[in-house]
């Protein structure tokens, strides 16, 4: 399969910031400028304004995703939100694994690979995050670790299921510092990430889109998506700004 059957994707994922009219008014900015672009957009609310953007969003080129999903289906889970009731309230996407929650919350590669199943039994697009800290890179260990969180992922899914989410290399050291991966530190990753799937599923691994995220701005962006392996973006602080993630998405191609 061609590089060109992949078309980009570029998800804003807003973190925890924010409220109902912000989100409104940033939502509609984001749709006012969609189309025409080359790229798939997504927007990633906190949980409670998804069904707010569902409906701003609904008939427009921009899909909504959640930051997260539990990996349970229903119960006795309080606190927790099933990936049924994503789907319910209008998300075709969720982020699981991000390194947010890996550090803070809890998710082991055991709870990330839960969440992914879960995600696709409900028929949501999982956006499987990898990345590694500062530490683990300087000491050489990039590759091993987001081979590590792919493998946990692959190896209750599956390839096909892998092959047909999508991933998202975030360097740990790279998010909401400033710094970035270099394009050509993205494009080693996104390579290592690929061929490893394409062990496994060579189709799978060329039509797999994978995302960059860290400290992605409107500056920096169409260099990272230049690469040959990246395929468009996982925005985090520039997404809050609605001009700004427009600029990201038009560069992504
Ligand atoms: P920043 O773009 O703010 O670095 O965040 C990246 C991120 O974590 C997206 O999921």
């Amino acid at each position: 399969m061609q590089a060109d059957k992949r078309r980009p994707l570029v998800a804003g994922n807003w973190k925890m910031h924010g409220n109902l009219a912000e989100a409104r008014e940033r939502a509609l900015a984001v749709r006012a400028g969609a189309n025409g672009l080359a790229c798939e957009l997504a927007l990633v609310p906190p949980f409670l304004h998804v069904p707010l953007l569902a409906e701003l969003l609904r008939d427009s080129p921009v899909a909504v995703g959640a930051q997260d999903v539990s990996e349970h289906a229903s119960g006795a889970y309080t606190g927790e939100v099933s990936a049924g009731m994503l789907v319910d309230a209008g998300c075709r996407y969720v982020i699981v694994g991000h390194s947010e929650r890996r550090a803070l919350f809890g998710d082991t590669d055991a709870v990330v690979a839960a969440k992914f199943m879960a995600a696709r039994a409900a028929g949501l697009v999982p956006v499987l995050c990898v990345g590694e800290t500062l530490a683990e890179r300087e000491a050489g260990a990039t590759g091993n670790v987001v081979l590590r969180q792919l493998d946990a992922v692959l190896a209750v899914a599956g390839s096909a299921a892998v092959c047909a989410a999508v991933l998202a290399y975030e360097p740990v050291w790279a998010i909401g510092t400033g710094l970035t991966a270099t394009p050509a530190q993205a494009q080693e990753v996104h390579a290592l990430l690929r061929a490893h799937l394409a062990r496994k599923d060579s189709q799978g691994a060329a039509a797999v889109r994978i995302l960059y995220g860290g400290s992605v701005k409107a500056g920096n962006a169409g260099e990272i998506f230049a690469m040959p392996d990246v395929d468009g973006g996982l925005v985090g602080g520039a997404s809050l700004d609605a001009r700004e993630f427009l600029q990201i998405c038009a560069q992504a191609r």
